[in-house]
């Protein structure tokens, strides 16, 4: 009998973002299924430090870079069982100061390289029968709060998972994508760092009166990628504390008041 529940032993698995709070999560918990990692980041010292089988450098704003890396993953290790595009950021915080050039490099990497990375790789995937795709998206896909190039970005991711799910699923692919709310991961210490009480601010405004843990948004993707999830594809599953259930403001303000 299997040891783990997710039947993901001795599979590989590429996390992208993998030296980011998401992806330390990510890493130990396929890690804990008995996966196989191949880690992917962009090159420095993060992603060195990191525990995986194999490691593959390259910017996801640098297009000839991550052919190249998707080369070199399939001719070293061969077609992936499981591929979580889990890199991504965002400076660009509202549309007061709107930069379009910042924007565009935000679509960019969270969706455009995402893309390029995860496309190709599905041939291989589906030449040797099959496997899953799991997205990073964000609660910014499913409404607005702010960030609205990132917005813009994931809300596509959720376009290309449905792309994959449709017209790769008789290969035997499905690709899903999770939509995390806040997360208090390094991609919040720049906001941190200007304004320290943000997070507990940020709480409140979530139904459950806090954030989600990385280890949460992780353990969604692992069901996604795993053979219980096997008759799921092009979903997206908000793990977001209830922030795109509805507006508790609202109904307090508006009903309850
Ligand atoms: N933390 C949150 O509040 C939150 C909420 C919703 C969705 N998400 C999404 O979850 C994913 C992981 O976020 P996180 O919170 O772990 O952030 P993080 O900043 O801790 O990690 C992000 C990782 O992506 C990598 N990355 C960024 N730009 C890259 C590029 N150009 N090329 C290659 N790699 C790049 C970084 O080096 C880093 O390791 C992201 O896609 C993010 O948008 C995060």
């Amino acid at each position: 009998m299997s040891a783990s529940p997710f039947g993901l032993e001795g599979r590989q698995v590429v996390v992208t973002g993998a030296a980011g709070g998401i992806g330390a999560a990510l890493l130990a918990a396929f890690r804990g299924a008995g996966a196989r990692i191949l880690a992917c980041d962009r090159p420095g010292p993060g992603l060195e430090d990191v525990e995986a089988e194999r490691r593959f450098a390259f910017d996801l704003g640098d297009p000839a870079a991550i052919d190249e890396a998707a080369r070199a993953l399939l001719a070293d290790c061969g077609a992936p069982d499981v591929v979580v595009s889990n890199a991504g950021f965002t400076r660009a915080e509202t549309l007061r100061g709107w930069d379009a050039d910042l924007a565009a490099r935000e679509i960019e990497v969270n969706l455009v390289g995402a893309m390029r990375f995860t496309g190709a790789l599905l041939p291989a995937m589906a030449a040797r029968g099959g496997g899953a795709v799991v997205c990073l998206s964000s609660v910014n896909a499913l409404l607005h709060v702010g960030n609205p190039a990132y917005s813009a970005a994931k809300a596509g991711l959720l376009a290309w998972c449905r792309a994959i799910a449709v017209e790769h699923g008789r290969a035997g692919i499905r690709a899903n994508a999770v939509c995390p709310g806040s997360v208090r991961t390094p991609a919040w210490d720049h906001r941190i760092e200007k304004d320290p009480g943000i997070v507990a601010r940020t709480a409140r405004f979530y139904p459950l009166g806090r954030l989600a843990e990385p280890a949460e948004v992780a353990a969604a993707v692992l069901f996604l990628a795993s053979p219980l999830a096997g008759a799921i594809t092009g979903a997206a599953l908000p793990v977001d504390c209830g922030l795109s259930a509805g507006n508790h403001g609202f109904v307090e303000g508006v009903l309850g008041g």
